[in-house]
């Protein structure tokens, strides 16, 4: 027995010396590269940084009833609170960048539940597995002998995961979004949804612009200032809520469920389940505590087996527990 807790106690102090790199968990490993890229932003989300916040609500519909047993589709007004923010780790971005605009909900349904949703204007993330992150953003990190990217690390990296291109890809060819409202916001992860009858399926989610898609010409980009994107969702929504369609993307047999790099084809159904409204901006303060962490969900709605989506959460609990403790 003596001898037991001996050996114990040896291995649990030789725990305690491994060298620190060795005790970098995958979470941790992505938060700290997207730091030694963007710089640390004290009390800033180390990803989608600079952002607003607002609140509004969202009505379900018969048509996402048939889908999902959700409390989300009973046809309630289901107040919801939102941040809208710019791709990157830098809270001072600026509003002209080609980058991925972002709508983050939390639905606080009748029935006590919280649905939390993080959502982007590309319908393909860049990553198909959460080991490609923290390698990605390193390959793009400049080296500070050279001030760039070490070039033959990022051509061997790019050679090896191809997949990691497609997002890139797909924003160069979109103009610098006009507005927060005038952009397509998708989950890029697949869900299951199951109805009252027990009928499950798998989707994607998508919030549509009313508005509909909107960018800037050339000209336009270069007559406006850096920061629009807050004053220009402060004046649209003093004229009346901002409006999104919620829609489900239904998969059919052979779509790719598990990777949030391949778009599924356009020719997929499109499901109306609902509407969201945002109404008015709120403070800052309103989305500090939040981390949105997609697998917060109703009952209705189930993670699918994508890793990506699987290893969101835990990214998303070391940078709030960062920012919330530096000061700002
Ligand atoms: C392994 C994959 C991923 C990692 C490591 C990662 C990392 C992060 C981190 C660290 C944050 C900041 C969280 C906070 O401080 O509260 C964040 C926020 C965010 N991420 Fe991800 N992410 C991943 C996948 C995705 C995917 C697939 C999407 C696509 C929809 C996405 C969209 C967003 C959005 C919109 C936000 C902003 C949330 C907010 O408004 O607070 N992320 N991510």
């Amino acid at each position: 027995m003596k001898k037991l807790l001996c050996v114990a106690l040896a291995a649990g102090f030789g725990a305690a010396v491994l060298p620190a790199q060795a005790q970098t968990s995958m979470p941790e490993a992505q938060v700290n590269a997207l730091e030694a890229l963007f710089g640390k932003q004290a009390g800033s989300r180390r990803s989608q940084a600079k952002g607003l916040c607002a609140t509004g609500y969202f009505v379900g519909n018969a048509d996402g009833r048939a889908m999902s047993s959700a409390a989300v589709f009973k046809g309630d007004k289901v107040p919801v609170v939102a941040r809208f923010s710019v791709g990157g780790g830098n809270p001072k971005a600026n509003d002209k960048g080609k980058s991925v605009r972002g709508l983050s909900l939390q639905f606080n349904l009748p029935n006590g539940e919280t649905w939390l949703s993080a959502n982007i204007s590309a319908p393909m993330y860049f990553v198909s597995k959460p080991e490609q992150f923290a390698p990605w953003v390193q390959v793009r990190t400049p080296d500070p002998a050279t001030g760039k990217p070490d070039p033959e690390k990022l051509k061997a990296f790019n050679e090896a995961n191809p997949e990691t291109l497609l997002q890139a890809a797909y924003l160069a060819k979109q103009p610098v979004p006009a507005s927060f409202a005038t952009q397509n916001y998708f989950s890029t992860n697949a869900f299951e949804v199951t109805n009252a009858q027990g009928m499950s399926q798998f989707v994607r989610w998508q919030f549509a612009a009313q508005a509909g898609v909107m960018g800037l010409s050339d000209e336009q980009v270069k007559a406006m200032p850096d920061n629009f994107l807050a004053d220009d969702l402060a004046e649209r929504t003093s004229k009346g809520p901002v409006s999104f369609d919620f829609k489900f993307q239904i998969a059919e047999k052979g779509d790719p469920i598990t990777d949030p790099t391949q778009v599924w084809p356009e020719t997929r159904k499109l499901v109306t389940a609902g509407q969201l409204h945002i109404e008015k901006l709120a403070p800052l303060s309103a989305c500090d505590n939040i981390t949105f962490n997609p697998l917060v969900l109703p009952a209705g709605i189930k993670p699918s087996a994508d890793p990506v989506l699987l290893a969101r959460p835990a990214p998303y609990g070391v940078s709030l527990g960062r920012r919330l403790s530096e000061p700002k």
